[in-house]
């Protein structure tokens, strides 16, 4: 059932490039350059005239969520919020008709993202589900959405999942942006043209599994990581942390990498491994004199770079190649080295990646 993987966790890894396939069949026509969502298609009133976003979840698909905000504010121009649905159930937030919440949620069974629905139905929100598993009590208690279509995700650290919800926020984002004419129809297809590229991009960073295996076997002992990253990558870098710790139990923080000025970079020594998502974007420049700064403290650095980089490949002690392709959807590729690296670090340490100790795979209780 593991289809020859030690584990289902990297067995799911490994199924991503065809998961964002089969999460897009359908509703992605590459020669017509379209996306449909069958859900947005029926409520496109509600969703072309919301007044703002909020997106509610947990763990992993919270760190979706944030993708999430930053695609539809760049190709709607609505307003989003990301909120914890634990944060948002408890503290009688600010909500009316003319929201819509997007609940975002692999097991469609967390209470805690279940409880802020009803909470903003009952205040007469719209509310949008984002699940994988079919039929689950989020999907039921929703007034429309889309499946993420991943499969079942069996490994309790979310990895397709993360990609699979990925994909539909991008698909969501453009066919709103679209609609409301504010992607024209060059851009439109151009990102069209990328996303269905990424599948084949992914697997480009599968075939370094290896070398991310051996560079994990450096990085086994240390206590404590770093993950840095800017823009669409600060999220990616939340995500690789939490990785890290729910299967290896090594602590670790994501941060936006400019933060580290602010307090985090006293902890960095040489013992203080950073990974950092160093692809070349508009962020590029500010990313190398955020690695200067580590370096000039004696960090060492695991770097994702995209291939040819001539300059951070000097400065880091590793590197991760990442084939380029748009910084919106920069994210389904990245994460995907992140998700090995925590899988490797943990199989080194003896730990039960499918099982993590404390962890359950649904959170049905608070
Ligand atoms: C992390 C992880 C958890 C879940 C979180 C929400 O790998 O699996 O953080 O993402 O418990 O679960 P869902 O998406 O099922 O609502």
């Amino acid at each position: 059932e593991k289809g020859g993987y030690p584990h289902f966790m990297l067995k799911e890894i490994f199924e991503q490039p065809e998961c964002i396939n089969d999460c897009m069949r359908g509703r992605v026509n590459k020669e017509t350059h379209e996306v449909i969502l069958s859900a947005v298609n029926d409520h496109k009133e509600h969703l072309l005239n919301a007044r703002r976003f909020i997106i509610v979840a947990c763990g992993t698909s919270w760190h979706a969520g944030l993708i999430g905000k930053q695609l539809i504010e760049a190709f709607c121009r609505i307003p989003v919020e990301v909120e914890y649905a634990s944060e948002f159930r408890y503290r009688n937030p600010v909500i009316s008709n003319e929201d819509v919440v997007i609940a975002i949620s692999q097991s469609g069974e967390t209470a805690d993202t279940l409880a802020a629905i009803e909470l903003a139905r009952s205040k007469g929100a719209f509310v949008y589900g984002i699940c994988n598993a079919v039929g689950s009590s989020i999907p039921r208690n929703t007034d429309s959405g889309s499946y993420i279509h991943v499969g079942p995700e069996i490994g309790v650290a979310s990895t397709k999942a993360f990609t699979g919800q990925v994909t539909v926020l991008t698909m969501l984002a453009l066919t709103l942006g679209h609609e409301k004419k504010l992607i024209n129809d060059t851009t439109y297809t151009h990102i069209i043209d990328e996303l269905v590229q990424i599948p084949d991009k992914i697997k480009e960073v599968l075939k370094q599994n290896e070398s991310i295996a051996r560079l994990s076997r450096i990085f086994t002992y240390a206590h404590n990581f770093l993950y840095l990253g800017r823009g669409y990558s600060y999220p990616v870098a939340l995500e690789g942390a939490l990785k890290l710790k729910e299967i290896s139990y090594i602590h670790a923080e994501g941060y936006p990498a400019a933060e580290m000025k602010h307090g985090p970079i006293a902890l960095v020594d040489t013992e203080m491994p950073v990974v950092v998502i160093a692809t070349q974007n508009a962020m590029y420049e500010k990313i190398i004199s955020n690695i200067q700064e580590i370096k000039a403290r004696q960090g060492r650095i695991i770097a994702l770079v995209n291939p040819h980089d001539t300059v951070i490949s000097k400065l880091a002690d590793e590197c991760i190649e990442i084939p380029e392709t748009l910084e919106c959807l920069e994210p389904l590729i990245t994460t995907v080295p992140l998700q090995l690296l925590a899988y490797h670090i943990a199989v080194c340490k003896g730990k039960d990646v499918d099982q993590p100790r404390n962890l359950a795979k649904s959170v049905t209780v608070e």
